[in-house]
């Protein structure tokens, strides 16, 4: 068993508050080498990634984006890639895409929590915006930044859920009706 593995999924929470301080290179790679890993379906890996730590350019992309609440000095934007689906026939609507980056999403923020780094997902964008901000070419769609960055002193816990959600709550046995 790798309990190091189970401890690092439970104690991973969206930070929100983070320091200027920049995230080495070092560490954006092995955080995108570990997105690398994720599952996709079919493998066709249709995600694209633009890692942004220029401050006007995070300016920017902050004024578009009011689900941005991180100052965070690194994002990565995932992004589909268009081409992939002409390639491979896939209509835009294949939920497939969707999990692609759901996975990618949950792998780097993990991987940002192994190295001891806060992360928070953020899809509260204006899409049409950051094209123009960040000069996408026609086929890559954006999708979902995750914000990257070191923990503020003062970052409080995110957000609580509404009521204790315990995985009981959320899981079925076998099939309906239950025992
Ligand atoms: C699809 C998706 C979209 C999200 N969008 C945002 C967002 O725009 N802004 C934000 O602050 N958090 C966003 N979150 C983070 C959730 O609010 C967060 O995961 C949830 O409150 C549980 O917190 P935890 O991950 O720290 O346990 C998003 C999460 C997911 C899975």
């Amino acid at each position: 068993m790798n309990e190091a593995v189970l401890e690092n999924i439970r104690t991973r929470r969206v930070l929100r508050e983070m320091t200027e301080e920049p995230v080495a290179r070092e560490q954006i790679e092995t955080i995108l080498e570990a997105a690398r890993w994720a599952p996709s379906g079919g493998n066709l890996r249709p995600n694209r990634y633009i890692v942004i730590q220029d401050p006007e350019t995070r300016r920017l992309i902050r004024l578009v984006s009011p689900g941005m609440f991180q100052k965070a000095p690194a994002l990565i934007l995932i992004c589909t890639n268009g081409d992939v689906l002409i390639e491979h026939s896939l209509p835009p609507t294949d939920r497939a895409l969707l999990i692609d980056i759901g996975t990618a999403a949950q792998t780097m923020m993990l991987a940002a929590h192994a190295l001891g780094l806060g992360s928070g997902p953020v899809t509260s964008f204006s899409r049409e915006a950051i094209k123009v901000i960040l000069n996408l070419p026609a086929s890559y769609s954006p999708e979902m930044f995750i914000c990257i960055g070191h923990k503020a002193p003062t970052a409080r816990p995110g957000m609580k859920p509404w009521k204790k959600i315990t995985w009981r709550d959320l899981t079925h046995w076998e099939r309906f009706p239950e025992g």
